[in-house]
């Protein structure tokens, strides 16, 4: 088994002998994706999350249409993945209306979700596919996840969130199955007529909170009342709950197994509340979320996903021979990129130039450390190039800033 195991490594890694790092093999992330001679979508090495990571999910979405109606706009999506990340990011406009008892466990999850730029191909995509279908009404029997039965194929959900958009029967407004299922079926249905934000929404679910809410189900949490009758949803500071809320509520509200006269937290997006009275997940929430993109868990693999990296101009621009000795995560980043040494001596006194795709130097640092931290703070999302540099030496990386972090 470890033999089969270590032969199936050296072939994903292509480059026999490349063991950087010794141990921490595992580790390695980088740009191995990129490497010359490779196909784009070689799995890369595993690697951990990062303490205060930005996690950034590639997702694809599915848009299954009967009536031109259901063929919803770019826009909407666009609007509806925004509107998800700042909920992941608790940048929410709605974050004054988190009761203040509840305000200081009310947490930003540093998650955040990125249309793919990558097909399971290696080719360019919008991260949005149409399909006309002859399903006026899907059930919840999962048939829009598979193009025989009038849907669309799921992309491998080893490197995607799927979401599927569609016109489902009665008035479900989503399903999503928990992390370890089958990735045939593992991702996020969603009902057409709620999918988005705002703009053209009408009724309660009008603020994209049904995505919200499905997506912590497919990160493995569970509704805040634990699905039955006062019941536990396995979080420490999500208090216990009779059962779901609905509709619109007044804080507090106390139900038959309140913890305190703070009652129920209605306010969380795990409950059933009406989309304007939603506004918070917990610190205990944000932890399990981020457990299942850590090694071991049923999300990390995407972590290593290459289905936002950049096709073309990086392979002639990549130096094979450094990537033995410098890598660079996490890539594609939101707000930071480590630039790691396999020891200090193979990098001390070097710079680290980062400039944009015009050319532009927006800063240089002599190296000092093993790691050093290049902020991205506040650049524009889209690509970088880094240049390691000594005396006439100079080594080009490429990074991606993925935008959807901070969109308004
Ligand atoms: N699966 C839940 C349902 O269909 C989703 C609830 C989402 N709640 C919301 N306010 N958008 O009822
Ligand atoms: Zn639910
Ligand atoms: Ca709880």
């Amino acid at each position: 088994m470890r033999l089969i195991f270590t032969l199936f490594a050296i072939l994903l890694c292509g480059i026999a002998g490349a063991q950087p790092f010794g141990q921490s093999q595992n580790n390695w992330n980088g740009i191995s994706g990129d490497r010359t001679g490779q196909h784009q979508n070689t799995p890369a090495h595993k690697r951990d999350t990062l303490p205060g990571e930005v996690i950034v999910v590639p997702v694809v979405v599915h848009v299954l249409y009967n009536t031109s109606d259901q063929n919803i706009s770019d826009q909407r999506i666009i609007d509806q993945i925004n509107s998800l990340n700042r909920d992941y990011r608790r940048r929410n406009a709605d974050t004054v209306n988190t009761p203040a008892a509840f305000r200081d466990r009310a947490a930003d999850v540093q998650i955040v979700f990125a249309l793919a730029q990558r097909d399971p191909h290696g080719n360019k995509t919008t991260g949005i596919i149409r399909k006309y279908t002859k399903t006026k009404m899907f059930m919840p029997d999962d048939e829009m996840k598979f193009s025989a039965k009038g849907g669309d194929d799921a992309w491998d959900a080893t490197k995607y969130l799927n979401i599927w958009v569609c016109n489902i029967f009665g008035r479900l407004l989503g399903y999503t199955p928990m992390p370890g299922g089958d990735p045939k079926t593992d991702g996020v249905v969603i009902q057409y007529s709620v999918f988005g934000h705002g703009n053209g929404l009408s009724g309660p679910f009008n603020l994209g909170r049904t995505l919200t809410h499905e997506v912590g189900h497919w990160l493995g949490l569970k509704h805040i009342w634990g699905d039955s009758e006062c019941g536990d949803d396995g979080i420490d500071d999500t208090p216990r709950q009779q059962s779901a809320n609905t509709g619109h509520n007044v804080f507090p509200k106390i139900s038959a197994c309140s913890e305190d006269a703070n009652g129920d937290m209605f306010m969380n997006f795990m409950d059933f509340s009406d989309d304007a009275d939603m506004n918070m997940f917990t610190i205990g929430q944000k932890k399990a979320m981020r457990a299942q993109f850590a090694l071991g868990g049923d999300r990390n693999s995407l972590l290593v996903s290459d289905a936002l990296n950049i096709n073309g101009i990086e392979e002639a621009l990549q130096d094979k021979d450094w990537e033995e000795v410098v890598r660079l995560y996490p890539n594609p980043t939101v707000d930071y990129v480590i630039v790691e040494g396999r020891s200090l001596n193979d990098i001390n006194g070097k710079y680290l130039k980062l400039y944009d795709m015009q050319g532009k130097l927006i800063l240089s640092k002599r190296i000092q450390d093993e790691r050093t931290r290049i902020d991205m703070n506040g650049l524009p999302g889209g690509l970088y190039m880094l240049s390691l540099e000594d005396m006439g030496e100079r080594k080009m990386f490429k990074i991606v800033k993925t935008a959807s972090g901070f969109s308004h």
